[in-house]
Formats: C-alpha cells, sequence, structure tokens
C-alpha cells in the first residue's frame, strides 16, 4: 500500500485570508487522519505566508498526528524544526518570489549543509527525505548525504499531463529515478501538482511508496464538501 500524506498549508492560507482563526489547521490534520490520511505535511515558509509557528507547535505536540514538516536551509526554521521534533522532515528550496516549491534543491550547491542539517535531525531519530528534480545525479548525490528518502518533484509532469504534452520523456525519468533510488536503499516519495489523472499514472511506479498531496486535495474537499456544509446552513437558517 502506498502512503497518502496531506499537504495542509492551504487550510492555513484560508485562514490568514481573514486574520481569524478559522479554518484551524490542527482541526484540519485531525480530521484528516480520522479520514484515512498516513501523515499530515506543513511547510514553514521563511514568509509564514500559510503555516504560522504556533501551527506547528501546536500540530506537532500532539503525538497521535504523524507530521513531515517542510523546512528550508534557513537556520531560524531549522531550530524552530529540531525544538518542535516532527516524526519525518523533508528539506526544500526556497525562493521569495516563487508561488509554490517550484523544483526541487541545489545539492552540488549546499552539500555541506544539507549533510549537516541531515545529520542533526538523524541523531534525534526524526527521519530525513531531501526535495530533488528526478535526475539520477541528484538521487546518487542524496545517497551521498545519507538521507533517508528522496521527495521527487513531480511539477513538470504534471503539468505535462494536464497539458495534454508529450510526459512519457518526463515519466521514464521518474522511473529510472524510483529504480535506481530503491537500489541504493533510498525510499521514494513523490509530490506536488498531483492530481487524480498523475497520481494514477504514478501510482504504477512499486517503488514510490508515499504521495504528498496538498493544493488538489484542498482543493477537491472544499467543492466537494460543499453539499455537508450547505445542507447545514439550510437546517440552522429555516429552523
Ligand atoms: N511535496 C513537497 C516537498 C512540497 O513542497 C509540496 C508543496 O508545498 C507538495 C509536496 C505538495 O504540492 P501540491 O500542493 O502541489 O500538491
Amino acid at each position: 500500500m502506498k502512503r497518502l500524506g496531506i499537504n495542509i498549508d492551504h487550510i492555513a492560507t484560508i485562514r490568514n485570508a481573514r486574520g481569524s482563526l478559522h479554518p484551524d489547521p490542527l482541526v484540519a490534520a485531525k480530521y484528516a487522519m480520522q479520514c484515512g490520511a498516513n501523515s499530515i505535511t506543513i511547510h514553514l515558509r521563511e514568509d509564514r505566508r500559510h503555516i504560522k509557528d504556533l501551527d506547528v507547535i501546536k500540530i506537532c505536540s500532539n503525538k497521535k498526528i504523524p507530521v513531515n514538516l517542510e523546512l528550508s536551509l534557513n537556520k531560524k526554521i531549522l531550530k524552530i524544526a529540531l525544538k518542535n521534533k516532527p516524526n519525518y522532515i523533508c528539506i526544500v528550496p526556497e525562493n521569495r518570489k516563487e508561488i509554490t516549491t517550484e523544483g526541487g534543491l541545489n545539492l552540488s550547491k549546499n552539500k555541506a549543509k544539507i549533510k549537516n542539517i541531515i545529520g542533526k535531525f538523524k541523531k534525534k531519530k526524526i527521519r530525513t527525505s531531501l526535495f530533488i528534480n528526478p535526475n539520477l545525479n541528484d538521487v546518487r548525490v542524496s545517497k551521498e548525504l545519507n538521507a533517508d528518502c528522496i521527495e521527487l518533484h513531480t511539477g513538470k509532469l504534471s503539468h505535462l499531463v494536464k497539458k495534454k504534452k508529450f510526459f512519457t520523456y518526463e515519466l521514464n525519468n521518474i522511473k529510472k529515478c524510483c529504480k535506481y533510488a530503491a537500489s541504493l536503499n533510498l525510499e521514494v516519495h513523490a509530490g506536488h501538482g498531483l492530481d487524480y489523472n498523475t497520481t494514477k499514472i504514478l501510482s504504477k511506479i512499486k517503488d514510490i511508496k508515499e504521495f504528498n498531496i496538498g493544493h488538489f486535495i484542498i482543493g477537491e474537499s472544499i467543492l466537494f464538501g460543499l453539499k455537508t456544509i450547505i445542507k447545514k446552513f439550510k437546517k440552522i437558517s429555516n429552523k
């Protein structure tokens, strides 16, 4: 069975739009677990555009929630992550102007830093993962850096599939990386831009053990959760 991690960053995006407390990412995390999620992903961005420090504290301290904390190489974020002890971490690149995480890590530029960070989390028995582009060299370097897992950035594949463009080349890249990573004993995860179609395509790759999906799941939940909530309001307003 492949595991499904739910990224709840955009619950915080909606909450922050009103500067209030609703909807609460902790409530979303608990409910997603009740609904069958295998883990919850949150990304404490340097600009705090969605998840805030207090969310990290609340969600990580709930020991019933297996938390995957995404973090950049920023020292302050690192300190917060080490203090809150999530179950898993995934190191991701961050650029200020990006809308979302638009590519994998530049491993060759940041080798020493990343190796050091991985060491710190492994000492605390926290599973470490590196968000990388699907290329064999980055898989090899991830092993060299002693990561437990890699998460392959599926943004390019997702874009090609959505635009109905030729995607076989990109899919083959992903397949080759999965096979190579498995031969090195690196666990493979996949994430970014995934929807029903792309997840179905990737589900055929046996070496992918975990999907981490955010934006599409939250979007679909808003659309198709509307029925229940409208019914509830109709009932309340007509009592
Ligand atoms: N995995 C990683 C490492 C990410 O950075 C993100 C986006 O924050 C995701 C998965 C989820 O991507 P999406 O929201 O497009 O499903």
